[in-house]
């Protein structure tokens, strides 16, 4: 844990899990993902400096709807929301950019509850930043960032605050769910709800299904945001893992799985490709046409969200969705609680 400077009379903390590249887990996930026989890495490794630059243009596409939807359904609902769950504490996970944690911070504020705010993400630079941006808009603001990964330091996130029953709401938005395959979605969800006492909610954003046509221009826009998002995975590879992937060699394919329901982000190799990871002593091959999966983004039914729920012992409290029904702020509670 380390302290630094407060700002507006708050205090910011942040509680670094993660060593350098390496603690991401990337050489792991390398060295299985580029082993299997169809070839995969996690999305999650798309978010290095330059890649979280990229996300935020993306979110300014015109064909990338998630991000302005979710905003407008905050916009709209923050107030009822907050009001609804008396939170005094904010814990986000995924912190990202902090234009929407601001629509919710101040519907808390205006209600008098704000106490605290728990950005998490795996991003060292995403945290400090938001803890600096916002504990500087919010005098008062206790901010405790956590560094970490979703799936292994959800522990992490600090104990509610001892001051009497003061309810929190956990916010995982901008449809990052969607990232997880199936099983392992509600794994992080059951996780997710055992952060949550009774009194405490989930704010869980997700994408809905819709016009096929509509996700995969989202997913690859005319500007070609979302290739250059998707190619500067392999630098990150190269940069961290001294791997020699040429760039020029790859394309971005998106394409709307329509059984599973979710769009997959994938590399393919334009030609005959052989990979040097020196970092892992690892010589990967790609035949031309050769494609390498890189991100699922899955889309929602309410009936879809309210199974996995079920599943991962949470109920379906809230549903807060857009007029023409493109995306979905839902709240859940632990099933056991009144
Ligand atoms: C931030 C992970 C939810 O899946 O839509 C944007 C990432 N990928 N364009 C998404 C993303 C391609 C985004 N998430």
């Amino acid at each position: 844990m380390r302290a630094i400077a407060p700002a507006a009379g708050s205090t910011i903390a942040i509680d670094c899990r993660l060593d350098g590249s390496a603690g991401s887990g990337l050489a792991e996930d390398v060295l299985d993902g580029l082993t299997r026989p169809f070839k995969e890495l996690p999305p999650k490794h798309l978010y290095d400096e330059r890649g979280c630059e990229l996300f935020d243009q993306i979110c300014e596409l015109p064909e990338y709807y998630p991000t302005r939807t979710e905003r407008g359904i905050l916009e709209r609902d923050a107030e009822r929301i907050v009001a609804g769950s008396q939170a005094a504490e904010l814990v986000e996970l995924g912190s990202g950019t902090a234009a929407k944690t601001r629509v919710l911070l101040d519907a808390m504020a205006d209600a008098g509850l704000l106490r605290r705010y728990v950005p998490f993400d795996v991003a060292e630079s995403v945290v400090r930043d938001s803890a600096e941006v916002l504990a500087g808009a919010y005098p008062g603001l206790e901010v405790h960032g956590v560094v970490g990964d979703f799936e292994r330091h959800l522990d992490r996130i600090p104990a509610p605050q001892a001051h009497g029953a003061q309810p929190r709401i956990v916010a995982l938005l901008g449809g990052t769910i969607g990232n997880f395959p199936p099983g392992s979605r509600r794994r992080l969800l059951r996780q997710i709800g055992a952060l949550l006492g009774p009194d405490d909610a989930l704010l869980l954003g997700t994408d809905l299904v819709k016009d096929p046509a509509v996700i995969e221009a989202a997913y690859d826009d005319a500007a070609g945001v979302t290739a250059a998002f998707n190619l500067n995975l392999l630098r990150v590879v190269n940069r961290e893992l001294d791997a020699d992937f040429p760039l020029e060699g790859f394309a971005h394919v998106a394409f709307f799985d329509r059984r599973n329901e979710w769009i997959e982000m994938r590399l393919r190799a334009l030609r005959p490709c052989s990979v040097l990871v020196r970092a892992l002593d690892l010589r990967v091959e790609f035949a031309a046409g050769e494609e390498l999966r890189t991100e699922i983004s899955a889309k929602f039914t309410r009936a879809r969200i309210a199974a996995d729920y079920a599943a991962a012992g949470l109920t379906l409290a809230g549903w807060h969705s857009d007029a023409e029904g493109r995306y979905a702020l839902s709240l859940a509670r632990p099933s056991g609680g009144s």
